[in-house]
């Protein structure tokens, strides 16, 4: 019986893809599917097959690794993963020593200090899950406020009392217009970045290479 032409292999390796797969951190929730759009666009074949809970897939050219995105500049920096994608606040406030060649340029926002509207006087408590970013912010500017971790939801400690400023990421804006708070100061410009372990750009030079400068081409960085 003849053959037809044979279906193309969803997971058979695309151009930047020669050797053995790359295993890639990646963040859940928005960015993740940002994230596989542009490695797809740069020439990953990826198939992802599982659920919203499934945490590791063998994705074809990439093993994806899936989790908060604070997490990621630790695997990376780690070489659990030879390369991710990640937000530089989280990637400034981490301090890893990752090398972070592309500027994704997507999931853009800034982290900013935000106060209840209309709050005057110095703020002698501060809010965030930066820390470290809002302690340089706050020594920067002669502050001597306290800095609280918090976990998510930071706004809330500006409602609630438990701060009298937050230092937390804006992106639409919505979420201060919703709880009547104000953005004060503008600490840093955020985006999308991909990372890279520093061993593995050497040892899997032949596949990061090419699809460092695929997603270079695509972002225009
Ligand atoms: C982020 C951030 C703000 C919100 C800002 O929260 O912490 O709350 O988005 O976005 P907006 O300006 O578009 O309203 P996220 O949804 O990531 O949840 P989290 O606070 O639990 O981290």
């Amino acid at each position: 019986m003849a053959e037809g032409p044979a279906a193309p292999n969803p997971v058979a390796p695309g151009p930047v893809a020669a050797g053995a797969p790359l295993t890639l951190a990646l963040p859940k929730g928005r960015v993740m599917q940002e994230a596989l759009n542009v490695l797809r666009s740069a020439g990953l074949r990826l198939r992802l097959t599982g659920d919203e809970r499934t945490l590791r897939f063998e994705a074809g050219d990439a093993v994806l690794i899936v989790m908060r995105n604070a997490d990621v500049p630790t695997y990376v920096e780690l070489g659990v993963a030879d390369a991710g994608v990640v937000g530089k606040d989280v990637l400034a406030e981490a301090g890893s020593r990752v090398y972070e060649p592309v500027d994704l340029r997507f999931a853009a926002c800034r982290l900013s200090l935000i106060r209840p509207r209309g709050a005057r006087g110095a703020a002698s408590r501060v809010a965030t899950k930066y820390p470290r970013l809002t302690a340089a912010y706050l020594r920067s500017r002669g502050s001597t406020a306290e800095v609280v971790k918090l976990a998510g939801n930071v706004e809330l400690a500006c409602l609630s009392g438990l701060a009298d400023a937050v230092v937390d990421v804006v992106q639409t804006g919505a979420t201060l217009a919703a709880n009547d708070l104000e953005e004060v100061d503008v600490i840093m410009a955020s985006s999308a970045r991909f990372v890279v372990n520093r061993a593995a750009l050497k040892l899997k030079a032949g596949r990061l290479r090419p699809l460092i400068k695929a997603l270079r081409d695509l972002s225009g960085s």
